[in-house]
């Protein structure tokens, strides 16, 4: 089974940004932790990550085909990017949304997701581990 992990604009920056909310840990931290975690479920994963919301639009359509599911963090595209909404819409497949801060406890523009309206799954405010729980849905889900 493949899955896709795309992670949004700024995830790059983890480890400097914010650490108060996000953690000490770096992008090569998540990216290790995911390629750990897929490795025990037996997943093949492709991790991606952009700044630009073009670029994680073609991500998600190329995405057809080749990926039996999408675990997406679009960071801070979450609360606005219709875009990426459509994409995952036009593609149909299984799809977890993880973000690692609690979006619903913070300032209430994170409240809406447009990611959320198609997402099957959303975990949100656990941390790294959220990327685990999303990569076990989606092996429950698709197979
Ligand atoms: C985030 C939450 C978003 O609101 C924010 O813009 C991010 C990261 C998270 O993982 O907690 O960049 O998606």
């Amino acid at each position: 089974m493949k899955v896709l992990v795309l992670n949004g604009p700024n995830l790059n920056m983890l480890g400097i940004r914010e650490p108060a909310l996000y953690g000490n840990g770096t992008y090569n931290d998540l990216v290790d932790f995911i390629r750990d975690a897929a490795k025990e479920l037996y997943l093949d994963v492709e991790i991606f990550q952009s700044n630009s919301e073009g670029e994680l639009v073609t991500a998600i359509q190329n995405a057809l085909g080749k990926f039996d599911g999408i675990v997406i963090n679009a960071a801070a595209y979450t609360h606005t990017s219709v875009a990426i909404l459509d994409a995952l819409k036009a593609v149909g497949l299984p799809t977890a949304e993880v973000h690692l801060t609690d979006i619903h406890n913070r300032e209430p523009f994170r409240r809406l997701s447009y990611v959320g309206m198609y997402a099957h799954k959303t975990v949100c405010g656990k941390g790294f581990e959220g990327y685990r729980e999303c990569l076990k849905w989606i092996v429950t889900s698709a197979s």
